[in-house]
């Protein structure tokens, strides 16, 4: 037997699936690594699995101990011998692993018998939907359990981006639903010229450019489509823009964003013309993909059946909000139907029809929210409920129901610059420049200090120092008003300046180079003329290397 600190719970660890680095077993109420459990998935068609040996390893170089169910991970590709040659030990059946984990990874939400099989004050780590099962949470809560719902993950904090399960699984189910289509599909996505004849690309069209949305645009642009999206959120038009996509505005002037990137529902005027324009690309399009979602809500009726009906014979629908009642009048879930000649496909087990990429993916969120639960690395987790991101998907601690969670505090915003201070911010140009504007009298005696000084070097310098003189002020002039102006965003404020400073040298190298204006000014001697034209190469390389290094930067944000 040995003793748990966190929970406080006397067990027996199975020696063989802990880890190399785990600390000794102890029967003197040491404190000891715990063991991560992995249950064969029981819904019906889930193939994923919750933990692949890849990421056992992980786990094990983090101090826990590693248990999988027989044949967890078969239908994602993960046999039971690459899990024990990754460290994990194999358990029998479902009740030898529920009973024997401290803490169990699992993907789909927990059946009440799988609930019933759990160890007192052990930890779940998973999809749990607390709103749409309170009798789980009830299950739970009375086991004394800790819950840690993937899905109440606060995706506002940039930071739980790593965990964020809900993400990459919609990122792989947006790739598969273009792969279900263009299955589906009797062409090619992409425009060919071929002996036999010319076929033009597919179009697509994307409804809703959300996580699933936009995966679901690279994929088809990828693929050589022609692909349109539209978003009641503005916001995303450059995402869609950036993936290869084109922006399909709906003609009516609403706000579409109900904060935290999700959308909110929109006013009947604005439904009345997103119909319309939902009906022209319906005409248009070869193969139509839905996403749209708004949470809390069922999922938006985009495609009537008219619009179907208007379609080409042997277009494609896939609508991925087939679960939540989905986008499209005519679908029925987790079927493939054909209707006035279209298929329209309305698979719920997009990320199982991918199951090894989905598992890996999920696995990789668990161990990273594993790793923030246990930064000690001893193979003890803590639940930090100061931590926003924990706290957030916490709702079961200790048999305390503790969703749903207080609303996070973000971080103010920086405070918008008054309308007034607008024109003096312009000055500064972001280059380290005064924001404060220059008072007309400061202004007159600046200009006449500098006109006393010209006048001074051009009553008392020689000629020649004057010749150079005057195209040093030309360039410095010219440079900045060219160069210096660049808005820092495209160029970096570092680059700008640099190349302010060399079309500086540029400018009055050329003219050292150049023939002489007058006689009085004479020809410049070989030194010179060598460092000019060693200038001008040089310069011309930093400038021309810039703007080249600008332009690769700005082709990694473009297909
Ligand atoms: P998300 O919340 O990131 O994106 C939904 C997008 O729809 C948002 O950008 C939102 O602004 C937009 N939207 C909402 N109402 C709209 C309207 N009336 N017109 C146009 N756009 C609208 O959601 P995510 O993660 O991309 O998931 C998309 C859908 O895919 C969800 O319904 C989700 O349940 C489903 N899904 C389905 C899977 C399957 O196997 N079938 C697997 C994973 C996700």
């Amino acid at each position: 037997m040995a003793v748990n600190s966190r929970s406080g719970i006397r067990r027996t660890v199975p020696l063989a699936c802990r880890g190399p680095d785990a600390a000794p077993v102890s029967n003197q109420g040491k404190v000891m690594p715990q063991v991560i459990g992995v249950p064969k998935e029981t819904a019906a068609g889930e193939k994923r699995v919750a933990t692949v040996p890849e990421v056992v390893e992980k786990l094990i170089k983090l101090g826990f101990g590693v248990m999988v169910q027989s044949g967890a991970g078969d239908a994602a590709n993960c046999s039971d011998d690459s899990y024990r040659a990754a460290g994990a030990q194999i358990a029998a059946s479902a009740a030898e692993l529920w009973s024997g984990a401290d803490i169990v990874f699992k993907v789909g939400v927990p059946t009440a018998d799988e609930a019933g099989l759990m160890r007192e004050g052990g930890t779940l780590l998973g999809f749990v939907w607390p709103a749409q099962n309170p009798d789980l949470m009830q299950q739970l809560a009375a086991k004394k359990a800790t819950v840690l719902a993937i899905d109440c993950l606060p995706r506002v904090l940039s930071r739980a981006q790593k965990m964020d399960a809900l993400t990459s699984q919609a990122g792989v189910a947006g790739y598969r639903a273009v792969i279900e289509a263009a299955n589906a599909f009797g062409r090619f996505f992409n425009g060919q010229i071929t002996a036999a004849g010319k076929v033009p690309p597919a179009k697509v069209f994307i409804a809703g450019a959300g996580v699933a949305g936009l995966a679901a645009i690279g994929t088809a642009a990828g693929l050589g489509a022609i692909v349109r999206a539209n978003d009641t959120r503005a916001e995303v038009a450059d995402q869609v823009v950036s993936l290869g996509g084109e922006f399909v505005k709906v003609d009516y002037e609403e706000e579409g964003s109900g904060g935290g990137g999700y959308a909110k529902v929109m006013s009947e005027g604005f439904q009345q013309a997103q119909r319309e324009m939902y009906a022209k690309q319906a005409r248009e399009v070869d193969v139509i993909i839905t996403t749209a979602l708004i949470p809390g809500k069922p999922a938006p009726r985009l495609i009537t059946a008219e619009m179907v009906q208007s379609m080409k014979p042997g277009s494609v629908i896939v609508d991925m909000a087939a679960e939540r009642g989905g986008n499209c009048e005519l679908t029925e879930p987790g079927r493939a139907v054909v209707k006035h000649g279209v298929t329209i496909i309305g698979y719920t087990d997009l990320n199982s029809r991918l199951a090894k990429q989905s598992s890996t993916l999920y696995a990789t969120n668990l161990f990273r929210l594993t790793e923030e639960l246990c930064k000690t690395k001893d193979g003890v987790i803590n639940v930090n409920m100061e931590d926003d991101a924990i706290r957030g998907l916490t709702v079961v601690k200790e048999g305390g129901i503790t969703w749903p969670p207080p609303p996070i505090q973000l971080p103010a915003a920086p405070p918008k610059p008054a309308a007034a201070a607008k024109p003096a911010e312009k000055k500064g140009h972001g280059h380290g420049g005064s924001s404060e504007p220059m008072s007309a009298k400061a202004l007159a005696l600046l200009f006449g200090i500098g006109a006393l000084a010209f006048w001074f070097v051009g009553a008392y310098a020689p000629p020649a120092f004057l010749g150079h003189f005057t195209v040093f002020v030309l360039a410095c002039f010219v440079g900045y008003m060219v160069v210096w102006n660049v808005t820092p965003a495209l160029h970096t404020p570092l680059m700008s300046v640099t190349n302010a400073i060399s079309s500086i040298i540029c400018i009055g190298a050329l003219v050292q180079v150049a023939p002489p204006v007058t006689e009085a000014v004479g020809r410049p001697g070989a030194w010179i003329l060598g460092l000019a034209v060693a200038g001008i190469v040089l310069t011309t390389i930093n400038m021309f290397g810039g703007f080249a290094v600008t332009r690769r930067m700005l082709d990694m944000f473009r297909k």
